[in-house]
C-alpha cells in the first residue's frame, strides 16, 4: 500500500485519530491529503493545526487529488454522506475506504464506494484523549495488508476489538452512548453530595475521583463487580440503604434499557 491517507472530513475525530501517527511518525504530514466544507475549516487547519497536512475545500477541483490516496478515512457526519461522491474512473487500483460514521452500515458505505475494499468502524469521544474504544467490522476481501493499517489508524488513540457487524450497534450503544451516560450519573451523584450540603464543585470532583479509584480496585485487585459490591456492604450500613434506594426506583433496569434504547436506534439508522 501507499503511504498517501486522505481524510475525507477532517474534523474532531479525525484529528484525534491522526494525530499520534503524526506524532509518531507513523506518517508522514506531506502524505496526509484532508478535506473540509468550508473555507473556515481549511485556513484554521493551514494556520493551527501543527502539522503541515495537505488540505482541501470539497467544493474544489484540486480536493480530487484525495481519489488518487490508495487508503481513505471517511469522517464526515452522516448527513455529508451523500455529497462525497466516487469518480467514475478511479486509476488506483486496491482501495482501503475505513468509515467511522456512526449509524451507517457496511452495505451502505460499499455500495457508494464499489472501488474500495470498506472497513466499518465505531469508535467514541475519549478517542480525543488517546482513550478510545474502537469496534472494527472488516468488509469483504480485506487483505492483510489492510488490516494492518487499519489497526495502525487506531490504536495508538484507542482498544481496538473486531466484531462481526451485528454486534456494533452495542457496541455502539455501550462505548459512543455510554459516556453520556456515565456523565449523567456523576451528575446525579454530585447533587446527591449538594443535597448534603457539599459545595457542588467539591461534589463533583469527590464522584470522579471515587469513580477513578473504583475502576483502578477492580483491575488491580482483579475483583468480579459483585465481589466489590459485597466488600463494602455490611449488614444494615449505609451502603445496603444506598443501594435499596437504587432498586426501589428501578435504576438498573433503566440503565439496561438505555443500551437496548441507545442500540436499537442504531439499528434504525442503518
Ligand atoms: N463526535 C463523536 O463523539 C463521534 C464519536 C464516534 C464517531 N463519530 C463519527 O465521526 C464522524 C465525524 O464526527 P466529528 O465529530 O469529527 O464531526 P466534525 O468535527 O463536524 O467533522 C466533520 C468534518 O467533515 C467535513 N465535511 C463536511 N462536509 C464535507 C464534504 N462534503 N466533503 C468533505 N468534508 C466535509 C467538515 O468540514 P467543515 O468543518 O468545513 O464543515 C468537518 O471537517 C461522524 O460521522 C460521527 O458519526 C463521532
Amino acid at each position: 500500500m501507499t503511504d498517501k491517507i486522505a481524510i475525507i472530513g477532517f474534523g474532531n475525530i479525525a484529528e484525534a485519530i491522526i494525530t499520534p501517527l503524526l506524532d509518531k511518525k507513523l506518517i508522514q504530514p506531506e502524505n496526509v491529503y484532508c478535506v473540509v466544507n468550508s473555507k473556515r475549516s481549511l485556513e484554521n487547519i493551514k494556520n493551527n493545526y501543527k502539522y503541515d497536512v495537505k488540505v482541501y475545500e470539497s467544493s474544489s477541483q484540486d480536493s480530487n487529488i484525495i481519489w488518487d490516496c490508495q487508503v481513505k478515512l471517511l469522517s464526515v457526519k452522516p448527513q455529508q454522506l451523500k455529497y462525497i461522491i466516487e469518480p467514475e474512473n478511479i486509476k488506483i487500483k486496491d482501495n482501503l475506504l475505513v468509515s467511522i460514521l456512526a449509524g451507517v452500515s457496511l452495505d451502505r458505505i460499499s455500495q457508494k464506494f464499489p472501488n474500495h475494499k470498506c472497513v466499518r468502524a465505531v469508535t467514541n469521544i475519549p478517542i480525543t484523549v488517546g482513550k478510545g474504544l474502537t469496534g472494527i467490522a472488516w468488509g469483504e476481501k480485506i487483505t492483510k495488508d489492510q488490516k494492518q493499517f487499519t489497526k495502525k489508524l487506531f490504536e495508538n488513540s484507542s482498544k481496538l476489538y473486531e466484531f462481526s457487524e451485528d454486534y456494533l450497534d452495542t457496541f455502539l450503544a455501550l462505548t459512543s452512548s455510554g459516556p453520556a451516560i456515565i456523565a449523567l450519573i456523576i451528575e446525579a451523584l454530585s447533587d446527591g453530595g449538594l443535597s448534603g450540603g457539599l459545595p457542588k464543585i467539591l461534589s463533583e470532583e469527590l464522584v470522579m475521583e471515587m469513580v477513578l479509584g473504583t475502576i483502578s480496585l477492580i483491575k488491580e485487585k482483579k475483583l468480579t463487580t459483585s465481589e466489590l459490591r459485597n466488600l463494602v456492604t455490611s449488614p444494615g450500613g449505609t451502603t445496603i440503604s444506598a443501594l435499596r434506594a437504587l432498586e426501589k426506583n428501578s435504576v438498573r433496569s433503566a440503565l439496561i434499557e438505555s443500551i437496548v434504547s441507545a442500540s436499537n436506534r442504531s439499528k434504525e439508522f442503518r
